[in-house]
């Protein structure tokens, strides 16, 4: 669509009536939510600043956060909130060095302040943070909407979570309460449990809000709208003309700065249990009665509950795992990951998947998911592909030396977010000469929103729909969890590392789909 068309199909109107802001399209404008108090527990840390607190701002400057609205940092640094406004101001500034506009940045600061915090001793929540709560929700006028952002590490959660619970500032009184929680939840499926039980103490399910950033990215969430609002797809959506569908996370970075937390998790509790898993519930799952968070939940589920469990006894038919040896990303030489800094010289940690999952029911007997995720690989992509069978009869075989290519529709996430369908076409001149054509949409990055935006906007509307169930996450780790049990007793240390960083993986990962007669589509 040329842009201009484009930008005014999407313009919505500021609420204050002054000029509009282009996000999304016109019959979907984005509604601004009613009168909110997010605290943000780990205000100083580094997923405060590089995701919440740039996405409050783009949020701010966009006009889309209500009237009546604060933040309340908390954290065991000692800090004032003049103090707090710097940090704020420097991590906006940061995120956004060509893109800060003074005017809203002064907006936002007025509603930022600070109080510190011990997370395990509960006076400090019944007297600092209650008292200036309930003093800054008089100020704002927000009439006891609280958001609580768990921005920190999972070790803190049990204390945090109890705590909100003893104190009673977990309680909806008069306003919501929402609590939001990242990820990693638990790391197996008993400490999910364990997790799921203590926020229970303290909260209800409606109040809970477990984050996957991956459901709030817009591509992502086009999936629903591209199998449910075209007729088109659905009759093909299945066995019958489904081959097989590819879903790749790929990643050309490293373990960056978080050797502590990934030694821990490796790629299958890091990016299968939840993002993976995520992707491909939205592609498998049935139509759900309404687009709501219950319904849409349930299908996902659904989908998790129909999962073949993977055999423990033939395992590697199933699964291939890798661990990055140094080489090269572009031009760059990088190190493999036992030589990153807080790595063990014999880590066995994988960071590389490939996961070949069944699905036990009607749509998808007999249909191969290829699930495959891992760092430092040639390129950063994320996408689902979906291959669909072969024509049944190849009328121009006569003429024709080569099997032609069965048609494929490639849904991308990152980059090039946008889709784009395979299909064969006649070629002009000879009298049979197909060629494989694609057929491309691609969104405008400039009318993207970041998932850490939906994510806010979603809490703030109350609407879960985007966030994952208690019963998703540990149907999820209950898949996944004797599948790393297994791997974490069997890996000896002269296995790794099998894939030159810059590679595409493993050669185990080729091996999985070619025992089957298939490929991965390169990357
Ligand atoms: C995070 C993982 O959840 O997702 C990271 O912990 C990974 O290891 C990241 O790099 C990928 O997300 P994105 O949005 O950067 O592709």
């Amino acid at each position: 669509m040329d842009s201009e068309v484009y930008k005014k199909a999407c313009e919505v109107a500021s609420p204050r009536g002054t000029e509009p802001v282009s996000r999304t399209p016109g019959p979907c404008a984005i509604q601004i939510p009613g009168p909110c108090g997010l605290v943000i527990f780990g205000a100083s840390g580094d997923l405060t600043k590089r995701k919440i607190l740039p996405s409050v701002y783009r949020l701010q400057k966009n006009r889309l956060l209500p009237e009546q609205f604060f933040i309340l940092g908390t954290g065991r640094t000692e800090m004032s909130t003049d103090q707090f406004r710097g940090e704020v101001l420097s991590a906006v500034r940061n995120a956004f060095p060509k893109d800060f506009d003074e005017s809203s940045w002064n907006e936002l600061a007025n509603r930022l302040d600070y109080c510190p915090i011990e997370y395990a001793v509960q006076e400090t929540y019944a007297q600092s943070l209650k008292e200036r709560l309930l003093q800054l929700e008089k100020k704002h006028k927000t009439e006891g909407n609280r958001i609580f952002y768990l921005a920190i590490p999972p070790t803190l959660y049990e204390n945090v979570i109890s705590n909100l619970g003893r104190t009673g500032l977990s309680r909806e009184e008069g306003g919501y309460t929402h609590v939001v929680i990242e990820k990693p939840f638990g790391r197996d499926l008993d400490s999910a449990r364990k997790l799921n039980r203590i926020v229970r103490n303290s909260f209800d399910e409606k109040q809970v809000y477990r984050i996957d950033h991956f459901l709030a990215l817009e591509t992502i969430q086009n999936i629903l709208m591209l199998r449910f609002a075209n007729s088109i797809f659905e009759p093909l959506w299945n066995r019958n003309y489904i081959d097989h569908i590819q879903i790749t996370a790929s990643e050309t970075l490293g373990v960056e700065q978080r050797a502590g937390y990934y030694e821990q998790a490796g790629v299958l509790r890091d990016m299968f249990q939840n993002h993976m898993f995520q992707l491909l519930a939205l592609t498998a799952m049935e139509p759900p009665v309404a687009f709501r968070a219950e319904p849409v939940r349930d299908e996902k589920v659904q989908v998790f509950n129909s999962i073949k469990p993977f055999p423990r006894d033939r395992l590697r038919d199933y699964v291939a795992i890798g661990q990055y040896g140094a080489g090269k990303i572009g031009l760059s030489s990088v190190p493999g990951y036992r030589e990153e800094k807080g790595i063990s010289a014999k880590s066995v940690t994988p960071t590389f998947a490939a996961m070949k999952v069944l699905i036990d029911n009607w749509r998808w007997n007999g249909v191969p998911f290829y699930l495959r995720s891992g760092k430092r690989l040639s390129r950063r992509r994320t996408e689902i592909s979906i291959h669909f069978k072969p024509v049944p009869h190849l009328m121009f075989s006569n003429t024709l030396n080569e099997p032609i290519e069965p048609n494929r529709l490639v849904l991308r996430v990152h980059p090039d977010e946008g889709m784009s369908l395979l299909l064969q076409t006649k070629n002009p001149g000879s009298k049979i000469c197909l060629n494989p054509i694609s057929m491309d949409f691609w969104y405008q990055r400039n009318v993207l929103m970041d998932a850490y935006e939906w994510v806010l906007l979603n809490c703030m509307h109350d609407d879960q729909l985007l966030f994952v169930r208690e019963d998703g996450v540990e149907q999820a780790w209950a898949l996944l969890t004797p599948v790393i049990e297994r791997l974490e007793s069997t890996t000896a240390v002269d296995q790794f590392p099998n894939y030159a960083a810059g590679s595409s993986g493993p050669e185990d990962a080729d091996l999985l789909m070619r025992r089957e007669g298939r490929e991965w589509t390169p990357l």
